[in-house]
């Protein structure tokens, strides 16, 4: 869902920050017009000329100093990355405030902070004064520790990774079929350990869950997402509360701690459905014998537990079914059989499905008898439509 954004940048850090951030928006289908800082000190002209700017942008750049009313008013969102916070407590002071107020734009301000700026409470109690004035929807997104811009003469500047804005940009600017609602998720394996450096698993990297996690966010859910150890990469976004766990007994214990309150519960993890029935406090060593049996026991189905709670009383429940033959008929039946008002099925042996590819086919089966099948899409763009329909159907459902 693409949109137009206008991107005032500044300073050092946009040299290494402002070319990955229009890669990014790009990528995401944003148009983006670019307004550096002038060509004073440590502004982002200085460091790269205008030229560089519009063929990052692949548009031409735009004079900070002359932008007026129809700038602001054909940008659906003003960005303001990466910025310190003595400009962005002039600009938002200045001439932009009246124009920012009347286009009624939300106004995202990723912060870049030197060291001796972040420990500055005068500078920054300015900055959140000026920021205090900004339209409805606005946000300003504060570095985490460790979130750096790494600038080799200039040493280090702090600042919220791209992926983290970019998400911002998207709950800001995508529609909100899930506003004011609470999402639960869980997503990746669950590890289930039998002495101090081996266990049992399975293959899942995590990528659908980390997807839909995004996917409810930019609908504008609060999200908490219980995964397991995860291979794909989740970003920090804010509204997305992450909890990790490793076995499939504290997923299952995570889930029953948080499921009350919730609207929507998709539980995409691959937990594990049996795990060894004894843990030993040492390594098993090969000596200890010729071969390993050992038992298994089974795990609690998560699943199941929540969809056996009166449908009033519990979220909305989506399952995920990874099915290798008799697709239909063992979708069908884990979606009776665990109560689920929703369930994504996808069958692992058809070409691009599955476990660690970035692609998905997924049929979606319902409680009332209706089915629904999803092109070949990437895993965002799955998840994306997931999250749309379940929350249709939500709202059709009255709940
Ligand atoms: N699930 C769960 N807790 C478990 C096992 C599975 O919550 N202990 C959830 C998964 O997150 C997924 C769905 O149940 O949403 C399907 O899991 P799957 O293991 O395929 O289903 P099973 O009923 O175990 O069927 P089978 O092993 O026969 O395929």
């Amino acid at each position: 869902m693409a949109g137009r954004i206008l991107l005032i940048t500044d300073g050092a850090a946009a040299v290494a920050y402002g070319p990955a951030l229009l890669q990014r928006l790009r990528d995401d289908r944003y148009t983006v017009r670019v307004a550096p800082t002038g060509y004073e000190g440590a502004s982002a002209l200085a460091f790269v000329s205008e030229a560089g700017w519009s063929a990052f942008s692949g548009h031409p750049c735009m004079a900070i100093e002359r932008l007026g009313h129809d700038d602001f008013a054909a940008a659906d969102a003003i960005v303001l990355a990466p910025v310190s916070m003595a400009v962005a407590s002039v600009f938002l002071r200045g001439r932009a405030l009246p124009l920012l107020q009347g286009a009624a734009r939300p106004v995202l301000v990723a912060p870049a902070l030197l060291a001796a700026q972040a420990a500055d409470d005068a500078l920054r109690r300015d900055f959140m004064a000026a920021a205090a004035a900004l339209p409805p929807q606005s946000a300003v997104l504060w570095p985490h520790q460790g979130e750096v811009v790494r600038l080799a003469a200039m040493g280090e500047v702090a600042a919220s990774p791209v992926e983290t804005l970019a998400e911002a940009i998207h709950a800001a600017l995508d529609p909100h079929p899930l506003a004011g609602r609470r999402v639960l998720l869980t997503a990746g394996p669950t590890v289930e350990d039998f002495d101090p450096v081996r266990f049992v698993s399975n293959r899942s990297t995590g990528k659908m869950g980390v997807a839909l996690a995004l996917a409810a966010r930019r609908a504008g859910a609060q999200v908490t997402l219980i995964h397991g150890p995860l291979s794909a990469h989740l970003p920090r976004v804010e509204g997305v509360l992450a909890v990790p766990v490793r076995s499939a007994a504290q997923m299952h214990q995570a889930v029953m701690d948080r499921h009350r309150g919730m609207d929507l519960a998709i539980l995409c993890a691959a937990v594990a459905d049996f795990r060894p029935v004894e843990y030993a406090m040492n390594k098993i060593k090969k000596a200890d014998g010729v071969g390993l049996v050992m038992p298994l026991e089974r795990t609690r189905d998560i699943l199941a537990e929540l969809g056996a709670i009166p449908r009033n009383e519990r979220p909305y429940l989506v399952g995920f079914a990874a099915e290798s033959n008799d697709v239909r008929d063992n979708a069908l039946g884990k979606l009776w059989r665990k109560h689920c008002d929703m369930l994504c099925c996808n069958d692992i042996k058809a070409p691009g499905c599955g476990f660690a590819t970035d692609t998905n086919q997924i049929v979606l089966y319902f409680a009332d008898g209706s089915t629904s099948s999803l092109p070949m899409l990437s895993k965002m763009e799955a998840a994306t439509k997931i999250v749309a329909i379940a929350a249709g159907r939500m709202a059709a459902e009255s709940r």
